[in-house]
């Protein structure tokens, strides 16, 4: 790993049979391989035991000591390691789906004072109330969450052979890996400086 790069985390958020999910997510992880700023791993919840039951705790005060399943200590690895986030979302009933609130809820500190950026996908509004309340929870957790998203609304006719057909796209997408490369730079070194105080 370069450790002049952030590290990216693309979160694949849908565990749908036959979701569209990953194809967004490898597009994206081309662009941000492209951009040179990011060594990017994309992390799939599908791949992991996330349950909807909790512990009786809070994983805010419990740190490594927090009960988690076997089955999720990569997705924990990963978030922990992560210097930035694309979350990929589609919208399910005008919000995000309930395998990526799981994944949230399951974490804490892994999140915080770590810039968040969103790339979302739907019917006509194109995933945009997902990321309404997604940015909504994520400032909960004290992450800080990056302006411009990129939104593919009715994806089922704007997307082609794994690409979207809107020749703009690519250059939205550079915008959001500009935008999430500043926040990474400013929040890293904040983070190195001194303990955010949570
Ligand atoms: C339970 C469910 C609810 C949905 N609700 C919405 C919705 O409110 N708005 C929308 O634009 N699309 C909605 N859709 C369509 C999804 O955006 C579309 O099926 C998308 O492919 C889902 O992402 P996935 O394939 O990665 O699971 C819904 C789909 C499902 C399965």
């Amino acid at each position: 790993m370069d450790n002049d790069k952030h590290r990216l985390v693309i979160l694949v958020g849908s565990v749908r049979e036959g979701r569209f999910g990953p194809v967004v997510a490898q597009w994206v992880a081309e662009q941000a391989g492209a951009h040179g700023a990011f060594d990017v791993d994309v992390v799939d919840l599908a791949a992991y035991d996330v349950p909807l039951t909790l512990p009786a705790e809070s994983p805010k005060y419990a740190g490594d000591a927090y009960p988690r399943p076997a089955g999720m200590r990569g997705l924990t690895e990963a978030l922990s390691a992560a210097d930035a986030f694309v979350i990929v979302t589609p919208e399910y009933n005008h919000s995000y789906p309930a395998s990526l609130k799981a994944a949230i809820d399951w974490h804490f500190t892994q999140w915080t004072a770590k810039p968040v950026a969103f790339v979302s996908y739907g019917g006509a509004a194109g995933g945009r109330h997902a990321v309404l309340h997604l940015e909504n929870v994520l400032t909960e957790l004290h992450a800080v969450t990056v302006r411009d998203g990129l939104a593919f609304p009715n994806y089922f006719t704007a997307w082609q052979d794994g690409r979207p057909l809107d020749p703009e796209a690519a250059g939205y997408a550079k915008t959001l890996l500009d935008q999430l490369s500043w926040w990474t730079a400013v929040l890293r070194a904040g983070r190195e400086a001194a303990p955010y105080p949570s």
